[in-house]
């Protein structure tokens, strides 16, 4: 295969166009094994290939893949219209190789979401097909009764919706529930608690598939990338 070289590496890791890399290589901004590299036309092997750009260290990624601790205020559309934007969480590489949210969390939604940059991988996640289960605890206006999770556990009927939606259901506290979906339909979590005659205060993500946002130890606001194993878990359960 046709080796990159050095500018249109740094142009893949959204370093820029190539003039702007070409401009950063000339100006000994980039370094790799220590020493500053001044030849745009390098082509070294991108196989774990680290680099540093102003010092700063980077591994060459073919696609990122990245979970985010979302705090509350913070939206996950491209254009944010209100508040500010989750892209703005993360570095501004990101940006410009296109990494996006895997589906929505509302803007006041916190928790656990994914961000990529690899189309195939966003597309099967947010397959209705897939079934990969999203955990969320919702923090409820009312107490929660038994008769509440019933409710969910056999379905209740959202207005757009055909037929009712269920969901796995489970008491955590007099004001908390557990719910697990495997599809996301919009506003899920606050429609089904509507509906089912409650309401929803404050609601985060916990998990999804088996990757569990307190598995990462990610404070709030603060992101990583994802490993094989952790990526082995955003399959159906
Ligand atoms: N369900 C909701 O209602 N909101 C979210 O952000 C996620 C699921």
């Amino acid at each position: 295969m046709k080796k990159l070289t050095l500018d249109k590496i740094l142009q893949t890791q959204g370093f820029g166009t190539r003039k702007e890399c070409r401009n950063l290589i000339l100006h000994g901004a980039v370094g790799i094994g220590g020493e500053i590299v001044t030849d745009y036309q390098e082509a070294p092997d991108t196989a774990d290939l680290n680099f540093t750009v102003d010092g700063e260290p980077w591994r060459y990624r073919a696609h990122v893949y990245v979970a985010l601790n979302k705090p509350a205020g913070v939206e996950c559309s491209r254009r944010p219209a209100v508040h500010r934007g989750v892209l703005s969480l993360l570095p501004d590489q990101f940006t410009l190789r296109d990494v996006q949210p895997v589906g929505r969390l509302d803007h006041d939604t916190t928790g656990l979401l994914l961000l990529s940059d690899d189309g195939v991988f966003i597309h099967a996640q947010s397959s209705p097909k897939r079934h990969v289960t999203k955990t969320y605890v919702a923090t409820t206006q009312e107490p929660v009764t038994p008769e509440l999770v019933a409710q969910l556990s056999t379905g209740v009927k959202l207005a757009d919706e055909p037929a009712p939606l269920a969901a796995q259901a489970r008491q955590l506290d007099t004001h908390q529930i557990e719910i697990i979906l495997d599809q996301g339909k919009y506003h899920q979590v606050r429609r089904m608690l509507v509906a089912a005659g409650n309401h929803c205060v404050a609601l985060h993500r916990s998990a999804i598939g088996g990757l569990t946002l307190a598995s990462l130890g990610l404070a709030e606001g603060a992101w990583c990338y994802l490993d094989d194993a952790q990526m082995a878990l955003l399959a159906p359960q």
